[in-house]
């Protein structure tokens, strides 16, 4: 499958990008892609809760906000003794925030009357003006009696942020819902053949070329069954993963219009979760993660943050390393970090992610169901991961070190040398 027999089949898509079979059929673990294995951190530092999906307030133009010295953070979030395979029936967003970048405090659930049975993951706008927004996904409907699966894009506004006596973000908050599927570009959950739909993980970017405001979030591109997308073939159908976008004429964070997807994966993979986007050198880096079982059969790939490239936000993106595998997680502990997210920082990309399930070199995520009760928890991480360093040139990508678990430095702050800057230091010596 190329992508132009992909356009054939749908017309009226020009100009959208593709992941195409035949380079997601390259993605194999490098030196350059695979993340050191990660143990636990002495203390935990949120022992009450697990934590998942993690964003930062960032301002319009996507620098991390610091609000009088806080870095502050949004992550789902669920009762540690809670069985880490139920979490995201009951996600929770709470606000965490820092004044080193090192240690975090709770600061607490943010709403108390969010929209859906439960929330999923987001993005959060520092404005110009001082205000709050959270974006993020109402799944669910509330008010239903047993859990539905429904996903809704949905705008907070009304959050402040006091620091006069220690750091308070509060309401009143007004839950707006900003998006749902069309059905035409991005399929509901009626239309989904495969395993459940997305239509969720909503992201402000604004485009520092353009000046123009979006939203990207994860989604599924309708296929309808018999087409020819895919050779026909209904088995790879189903996986048609996709990166939307909605456009916000104004600027106004709670008002957008849905457009064209950025980007999909039909025939390829069923989940681009969490897109995102960081501007560097006049490109645009695309990042998703996904995971080994939303491969479409007959391709091969992990638990992992995959990304792509193009000259603008609309552009015919090239996958990074040949392939789109950025980071993926060591062969011998295959789901130990998940849903990654990559900001710019200096000459660096840093990538955060959450620390999944460790000690387990298990093959696919069900085996976890099938050990006992105590042994999930055991080797649930539950919070934020080693913080990765990322050397990025041109469609390359490379891990050059790391930092510690949810070290997310401090606008200006001077990282440690890494190996190779050591090494060439020493050459330097004579
Ligand atoms: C990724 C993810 C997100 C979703 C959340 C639900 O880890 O699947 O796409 O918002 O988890 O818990």
């Amino acid at each position: 499958m190329t992508n132009e027999a992909l356009g054939e089949s749908r017309p009226g898509t020009r100009g959208r990008a593709g992941w195409t079979r035949e380079q997601a059929s390259r993605i194999a673990r490098t030196d350059d892609t695979v993340a050191p294995i990660v143990y636990p951190p002495e203390t935990e530092q949120i022992p009450e809760v697990h934590i998942w999906d993690t964003w930062f307030l960032r301002e319009r133009d996507g620098t991390l906000a610091t609000v009088d010295g806080y870095r502050i953070c949004f992550s789902l979030t669920a009762p540690s003794d809670l069985l880490p395979g139920k979490r995201h029936d009951v996600a929770t967003i709470r606000c965490f925030y820092s004044d080193d970048g090192r240690n975090w405090h709770n600061a607490g659930p943010v709403f108390e009357d969010p929209l859906g049975q439960r929330q999923w993951a987001g993005s959060a706008l520092y404005d110009d003006d001082g205000s709050v927004y959270l974006f993020y996904t109402a799944a669910g409907e509330e008010g239903a009696d047993d859990l539905t699966y429904t996903q809704r894009i949905v705008g907070a506004g009304g959050g402040t942020i006091d620091t006069a006596d220690g750091f308070e973000l509060s309401g009143p908050w007004t839950h707006h819902e900003l998006l749902r599927p069309d059905g035409e570009r991005y399929e509901r959950e009626d239309q989904s053949r495969g395993m459940i739909y997305t239509f969720r993980d909503p992201w402000f970017f604004e485009d520092p070329e353009t000046g123009e405001t979006w939203l990207l979030f994860e989604a599924n591109t309708p296929v309808q069954e018999g087409s020819d997308a895919c050779g026909g073939d209904d088995a790879l159908q189903e996986f048609n993963g996709s990166v939307g976008i909605a456009r916000s004429p104004t600027g106004d964070p709670l008002a957008w219009e849905l457009e064209d997807p950025l980007l999909d994966a039909v025939g390829v993979n069923q989940e681009l979760e969490r897109p995102h986007v960081v501007y560097r050198d006049g490109l645009y880096y695309l990042f998703v993660s996904s995971h080994l079982h939303t491969f479409a059969p007959g391709l091969k790939g992990f638990d992992a943050l995959y990304g792509f490239v193009a000259e603008e936000l609309r552009g015919d993106y090239v996958p990074l390393n040949e392939s789109g595998l950025v980071v993926t997680n060591p062969e011998n502990a295959p789901f130990q970090s998940y849903s990654w997210m990559a900001f710019p920082h200096g000459d660096e990309v840093l990538v955060q992610s959450f620390f999944n399930y460790y000690d387990f070199a298990g093959e696919t995520l069900d085996e976890i169901a099938h050990l006992s009760e105590s042994e999930q928890m055991r080797r649930f991480g539950g919070s934020l991961g080693p913080t990765l360093r990322l050397d990025v040139e041109g469609s390359r990508t490379r891990i050059i070190g790391t930092l510690g678990h949810w070290h997310i430095p401090l606008d200006g702050e001077t990282l440690p040398l890494t190996d190779r800057e050591l090494i060439r230091r020493g050459q330097g010596v004579d």
